[in-house]
C-alpha cells in the first residue's frame, strides 16, 4: 500500500517539489496528503495547491521560532486522523517536541543542507564556508528533540569550491537535497 505523507515547510519547497516529482516518476510509492506551513505565504503551499493536495497553515500565535506545544498536539492529531505513515520536514524552521514526537516515534524526518554533526541550526551553508570547509553537503535524519541531532540516515556530499558564495554553494547543495531526500525516505521506510 503506498506511503501517505505529511510535508511540513516554511519556504520555497523545492524539496517537497522533489517527493512530487519521486512519486510522479514512479521512485517513491507514496501519496502527499497534506502540506502544512507556519508562513501563509509561503510557495510550498502554492505547490500543494497547485498539484490539488491540501494545504493549510499552522498558526503559531504570531512567535517567531516557537512552534507551540498546543499547536504540536493539534497537528499530531490531525496527522493521526489522516492516517499519515510519515511526517517530512522540508525547509521547516521551528522545533518539533514531544506532542509531535510522541504521536510519530521514528517516523518524523528532515533535511538538513550541511553533513550533520557539523553545521546544526539556520544557513548551515554559511557557516560552511565561514569555517572554510572544503566539503559540506546534507543529510536526511529522523528527528528528536534537539536541534538537527537525530539518527542520521542518509547523506551526500558537496565540495566547497573557490568563490563559492552562500548562494551558490547553497544551489549546489539543493541539487544534492533533491535526489536525497525521495532516496532517504525509502530507506527509512524500510526499517519500520
Ligand atoms: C533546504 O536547503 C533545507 O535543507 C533547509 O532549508 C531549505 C529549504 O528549501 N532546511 C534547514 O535549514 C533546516 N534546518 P526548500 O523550501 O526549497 O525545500
Amino acid at each position: 500500500m503506498s506511503l501517505r505523507l505529511a510535508v511540513l515547510g516554511s519556504g520555497s519547497g523545492s524539496n517537497c517539489q522533489s517527493i512530487f516529482n519521486a512519486i510522479d516518476d514512479g521512485r517513491l510509492d507514496a501519496e502527499v496528503v497534506i502540506v502544512l506551513s507556519d508562513h501563509e505565504d509561503a510557495y510550498i503551499l502554492e505547490r500543494a495547491r497547485q498539484r490539488g493536495v491540501r494545504a493549510e497553515v499552522m498558526d503559531c500565535g504570531g512567535y517567531k521560532n516557537k512552534f507551540p506545544l498546543e499547536l504540536q498536539a493539534e497537528v499530531a492529531e490531525k496527522l493521526k486522523a489522516l492516517n499519515i505513515d510519515m511526517v517530512c520536514l522540508a525547509g521547516f524552521m521551528r522545533l518539533v517536541k514531544e506532542p509531535l514526537l510522541a504521536a510519530f516515534p521514528n517516523r518524523i524526518l528532515n533535511i538538513h543542507p550541511a553533513l550533520l554533526p557539523a553545521f546544526p541550526g539556520v544557513e548551515a551553508w554559511t557557516q560552511a564556508l565561514n569555517a572554510g570547509a572544503k566539503q559540506t553537503g546534507c543529510t536526511v535524519h529522523y528527528v528528536d528533540a534537539g536541534m538537527d541531532s537525530g539518527e542520521i540516515i542518509m547523506q551526500a556530499y558537496v565540495p566547497v569550491k573557490e568563490g563559492d558564495t552562500p548562494e551558490t554553494l547553497h544551489a549546489r547543495i539543493q541539487v544534492q537535497e533533491h535526489i536525497l531526500y525521495p532516496a532517504a525516505i525509502l530507506s527509512a521506510v524500510s526499517r519500520l
